[in-house]
């Protein structure tokens, strides 16, 4: 009896220390910083909300406002330091940075977290958050990150090979003159089966102890892992290991999903298939044809095993999401065979079918968008059940627009200009998210229900026709040009668009719109009254989630009654009415 007394007590009392502890850290770690310590049941997670998926972080939507810093600036703790208000002042909630595998792991099991766990502390500590990029075993088609164990061992840590033609595309070290038969290169193969698991044994040792460390502050709520996985230098692997795979047949697993799957496959996957004939068992060049798009699902099914294994492996010890992205080319688009630049076996929107099939513990394909085709690729990603996580964009000067057109039309998770470094701490507005923040509640709330919508648009585009909530939207440049005497010019394609809003429905005759350079009329689509006319029409800004109007308008500011009138980047808020 006194032994059980004496037992609870010990009990309360580790209680009691543990609670204290946890609140001593938590609070020591948010002094300035109001980012809730809660449960490490609520590791961040998706979650769908109607046609979107959402991430939900310490319990709630989250709207990533990121920015990617160059690939080693989070490698020196001190080199971040002038940079993390910077960051704030811009008004991003979260940072894309890169985790170096030889940083953490610079001698075979032996792990060094030091730096990590600064850069978690600093981010944690500016109220921001983080999303790690795991660069490991591939970086931009090559392998630049892998430890010097793991590149001084080609024997087992096999290279990828490609055909000897050197002259034309530089590997380091080779000789310039033509080769005969394969060329090893600076790129681990995804064949390489003691490569992935060394990969996943590191990863899952970093997701361990980022759950020790942060389990409950969720400073780190994703992981995207590796960086544009994708085979430089030619279009698939030719090293013996994969030409044997080569020859023998497609897995059954990938020949499954595509039956499984046949009615609603990626219609660029779809077409190479059906070119070969629909079979379901046979070679890879009997299953898909005798053409550069065979080389490209190859790779990016063996890119895929790999990838599922170490984030399989990653979420064994934390289940946060983790994801992959890609250069956003297409099937056999860019010049063959590949030199400088393309890549083959990526996880582009055309193979994203074949990664589902072989990386199925992979959340999402996020996408680098360089392209002038903003719109396109922003579609192209956010295809079949796709979110849209823009991990990279340039965007130039039209950052802002790009970012609310993602928002608006795609429901996109993340928007992620690269290299902010150089971009923060000039105009604290670069990228437009004091505009985003303000409007990020309202966003999340009607993410996936069809009342939330967006435009980009280039000055000679045509006015464009968009149904939001109960009226049709008809949007052109807010200075429309007048056509031509004798006709109209056709349209000519811009390099950037230049103007972009977002339209909210907020209620059935009440409604938001932030953008610029745009004028807007309305229609109703319900039936009722077959006139649209603008009652109240306002601009303002939200604080604290809650709207604060500014000046009324009208007159000039929405042509005499006729439209919504957005000139510089801005909030409006107005409701219409119908008559007869
Ligand atoms: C895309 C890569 O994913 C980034 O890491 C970086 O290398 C940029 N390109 C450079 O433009």
């Amino acid at each position: 009896m006194e032994k059980c007394k004496e037992m609870t007590l010990k009990l309360r009392v580790l209680f009691c220390c543990t609670l204290a502890c946890a609140f001593a850290f938590a609070a020591g770690q948010g002094e300035n910083n109001p980012v809730p310590a809660t449960s490490a049941s609520d590791v961040p997670h998706l979650r769908k909300q109607g046609s979107a998926t959402q991430l939900i972080v310490d319990g709630k939507p989250f709207l990533a406002l990121a920015g990617e810093l160059h690939n080693n600036s989070a490698t020196s703790l001190e080199y971040m330091k002038p940079l993390w208000p910077k960051i704030v002042e811009s008004k991003l909630n979260t940072v894309l940075t890169g985790v170096s595998w030889a940083q953490i792991e610079p001698q075979e099991g032996k792990f060094d977290f030091s730096v990590l766990d600064g850069v978690i502390r600093d981010a944690h500590s500016h109220n921001l958050r983080l999303v790690l990029l795991w660069f490991a075993t591939w970086k931009n088609g090559l392998s630049s990150y892998p430890p010097d164990w793991v590149k001084r061992d080609f024997e087992r840590f096999p290279r990828a090979q490609m055909f000897g033609d050197n002259t034309s595309w530089p590997v380091f070290g080779a000789p310039r003159t033509p080769v005969t038969g394969s060329l090893s290169i600076e790129l681990l193969s995804p064949l390489g089966d003691a490569t992935r698991d060394a990969d996943a044994r590191a990863f899952a040792a970093m997701m361990r102890h980022i759950k020790a460390v942060d389990g409950r502050e969720h400073t780190v709520i994703g992981i995207q892992v590796e960086n544009e996985t994708g085979m430089q230098g030619d279009t698939r692997d030719r090293s013996p290991l994969a030409n044997k795979a080569f020859a023998g047949p497609v897995p059954k697993e990938l020949t499954d999903y595509l039956q499984q799957h046949k009615d609603s496959l990626i219609p660029e996957l779809r077409t190479v298939w059906e070119a070969a004939g629909f079979k379901t068992s046979g070679t890879w060049q009997e299953v898909f044809g005798k053409s550069r798009p065979t080389d490209e699902i190859f790779m990016a099914w063996h890119f895929a095993r790999y990838i599922n294994r170490v984030v399989e492996a990653g979420k064994e010890e934390y289940p946060i999401p983790m994801f992959t992205n890609c250069p956003q080319i297409g099937f056999g688009t860019e010049p063959a065979p590949l030199r400088g630049g393309g890549q083959s076996g990526g996880a582009m929107p055309d193979a994203m079918d074949v990664w589902r099939a072989g990386g199925p513990r992979i959340d999402f394909f996020a996408a680098d968008i360089y392209s002038s085709d903003f719109k396109g690729f922003c579609a192209r990603y956010n295809q079949s059940g796709n979110p849209l996580f823009i991990a990279e964009t340039g965007g130039g000067p039209d950052l802002k627009g790009l970012a609310l057109y993602a928002f608006g039309r795609h429901d996109a998770i993340s928007f992620s200009p690269f290299g902010i470094d150089s971009m923060v701490g000039r105009d604290p507005d670069v990228f437009g998210y004091d505009l985003v923040s303000q409007l990020a509640p309202l966003i999340l709330k009607h993410q996936g229900d069809g009342t939330m919508s967006a435009v980009l648009m280039g000055p000679d585009d045509p006015p464009q026709k968009i149904a939001v909530g109960n009226y049709t939207l008809y949007v052109g440049p807010q200075r429309l040009r007048r056509p031509a005497a004798g006709g109209t010019p056709a349209p000519q394609p811009t390099a950037q668009p230049s103007s972009a809003a977002i339209f909210i429905a907020a209620g059935p005759d009440d409604y938001f719109v932030a953008g610029n350079g745009l004028s807007i009329t309305f229609s109703p689509n319900t039936p009722g009254l077959p006139l649209a006319g603008l009652a109240t029409v306002e601009d303002g800004r939200f604080v604290d989630g809650r709207w604060v109007p500014g000046r009324r308008l009208a007159g000039d500011d929405d042509a005499q009654g006729q439209s919504i009138t957005l000139r510089e980047m801005g909030i409006q808020h107005f409701t219409l009415y119908r008559y007869r």
